[in-house]
């Protein structure tokens, strides 16, 4: 089962992967609150913003995350390498002030954002929960 939710979190995730910017704005434009915790994007015009090349360099970084954590396996070592990877950003934002309600509605428009552009079933909702599950308990238990 852990292999075929995998398998199903990569191929969607395989039709987004590209859209960093474009996933980026969509959790911006639905949480102005999270825009003003980025010093260089707080205060500033989104639609502008979203052509500007420290954008998408700033949602490279925090879209890639997703790519490198369903590029592990799930076996020991991914998930030893997943909860590593985990931890550095709990680390990052903690120190930054980011809260556990901010991470949560970044999730919320994560997975609308998901919905919206890839193919989306009950099998696919599904398999994301699971795995959003497990990433936000490690993210959380630094919290
Ligand atoms: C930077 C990932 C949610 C605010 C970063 C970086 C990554 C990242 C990989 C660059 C490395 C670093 O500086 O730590 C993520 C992931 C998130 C998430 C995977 C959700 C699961 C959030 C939220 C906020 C936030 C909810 C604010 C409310 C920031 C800020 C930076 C940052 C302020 C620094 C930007 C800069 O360099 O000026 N994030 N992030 N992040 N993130 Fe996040």
């Amino acid at each position: 089962f852990v292999e075929d939710q995998t398998e199903i979190i990569r191929a969607s995730w395989n039709q987004v992967k590209h859209n960093e910017v474009d996933i980026l704005y969509s959790i911006f434009a639905a949480n102005p609150d999270i825009q003003a915790r980025f010093p260089q994007f707080a205060g500033k015009d989104l639609k502008t913003l979203k052509s500007s090349s420290s954008f998408a360099s700033h949602a490279g970084r925090i879209v890639g995350f997703f790519s490198k954590i369903t590029e592990l396996n799930p076996n020991d070592s991914g998930v030893s390498a997943a909860k590593t990877l985990i931890n550095e950003v709990a680390a990052s934002h903690k120190g930054r002030g980011v809260s556990k309600a901010q991470f949560n509605a970044f999730r919320v428009s994560l997975t609308a954002y998901l919905a919206d552009h890839v193919t989306w079933n009950e099998n696919v909702a599904q398999a994301w929960e699971k795995g959003l599950d497990n990433v936000y308990l490690v993210l959380f238990s630094a919290f």
